[in-house]
């Protein structure tokens, strides 16, 4: 039987891909232009002069800061983010909607009972403003650019394609993600990540979701479909061993600094065998989920961060809190997330809290 927000998943499913597909190369061709070689894309568009591209991709490199230095947002969030919203409204005009540039820009993140989409149009913009393009008129040009010696062993490999045609080759570091969740009556329904260097969509539902409502892990962009269910083998009771995740976090004063990298040194005493950041939580989330890694905790994110991710988590059978010990709450900030409870309670005991304030009252 088919449930009551299935065709909100299905619509979140195909703007997250839509959304996802389009950013990195937005502002530099259509998608029917490009191919990927070694986890690398190469555009070269037919009829696109080197111009337009340079233009584009001058354009797309304004990047604004928000609550600190490091809270960072391009054009492409809001591009994101208002190509999500209008679609979502067209189809459930009475929805409600909190988004992460809204809400920089000062709408209030209020949870009501309605039907609400959580949405972060661009997890790891840091990461999505570092990447560097490389824009070469041929072949040779390319060759005699000494700082890039990967790119002339990925060039040669596609010789015969690229000699004598403009190119644009980008490198960027691969963890940005589009992320919407969607909760009813303040309950979780589904989350939908879509992880956009892998092309791979993670997705999760709620108790109260239908049945027919694919969960798991696939890979549209190879065409996959539907194989891989997120199946973890939990189980990490302790923490000597545990490879735990964690993000920075917007502040960057002494103090912040102090406490974040004290929690750091809790952890690794612990014998924790490694504490990672990749800059993007919603995928450090997906990659617990996932199984790649055992534990998560954060100071600072944000509820657009958590929604999607935390019903992928709990459906994969992990454990998401407060870092109190206490149950989740979306507008708090702060996170724990394990494979085990107990994994989750040890590193909610060994933390110092880091004061972010709550999404619901800024
Ligand atoms: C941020 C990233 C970052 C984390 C922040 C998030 P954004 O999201 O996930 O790694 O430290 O707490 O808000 O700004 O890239 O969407």
């Amino acid at each position: 039987a088919e449930g009551p927000w299935e065709e909100c998943f299905e619509l979140a499913v195909q703007l997250a891909l839509r959304a996802g597909q389009c950013w990195p190369e937005a502002a530099l061709a259509p998608p029917a232009g490009s191919s990927f070689v070694g986890g690398f894309r190469l555009t070269c568009p037919p009829g696109l002069s080197l111009q337009i591209i340079r233009k584009a991709l001058s354009e797309e490199k304004q990047v604004s800061t928000k609550t600190s230095a490091a809270d960072l947002v391009t054009e492409t969030d809001h591009l994101v983010e208002d190509l999500i919203i209008s679609e979502m409204q067209k189809r459930f005009p009475s929805h409600r909607f909190i988004a992460e540039e809204a809400a920089a820009a000062g709408a209030k993140c209020v949870l009501t009972p309605s039907p609400t989409w959580i949405i972060d149009p661009i997890d790891g913009t840091c990461n999505f403003v570092h990447r560097k393009a490389l824009l070469c008129l041929d072949v040779a040009t390319l060759r005699s650019h000494t700082q890039a010696p990967k790119c002339c062993v990925l060039v040669r490999k596609r010789q015969r394609v690229l000699e004598g045609k403009p190119f644009c080759f980008l490198r960027r570091f691969p963890t940005v993600a589009v992320s919407i969740g969607f909760a009813v009556n303040q309950e979780l329904e589904f989350g939908v990540i879509y992880h956009c260097t892998e092309e791979r969509l993670y997705t999760g539902r709620g108790a109260g979701a239908p049945s027919a409502m694919a969960s798991g892990c696939r890979s549209p962009g190879r065409q996959v479909g539907l194989t891989r269910r997120v199946s973890v083998h939990f189980g990490l009771r302790h923490l000597s061993k545990a490879l735990v995740l964690t993000e920075i976090g917007p502040k960057r004063d002494p103090a912040t600094l102090k406490l974040f990298l004290s929690n750091m040194e809790r952890l690794l005493h612990a014998k924790a065998h490694g504490v990672r950041v990749i800059g993007s939580s919603t995928l450090a989330l997906c990659l617990l989920a996932s199984g790649a890694a055992d534990a998560y905790y954060q100071f600072g994110l944000h509820c657009w961060d958590l929604a999607a991710a935390t019903v992928i988590i709990r459906e994969a059978g992990g454990i998401v809190m407060d870092t109190s010990g206490g149950p989740l709450d979306l507008m708090s900030c702060r996170v724990v997330a394990a494979g085990t409870r107990e994994m989750a309670t040890l590193i909610a005991q060994a933390l110092q809290t880091i004061h972010y304030g709550r999404d619901d009252e800024k």
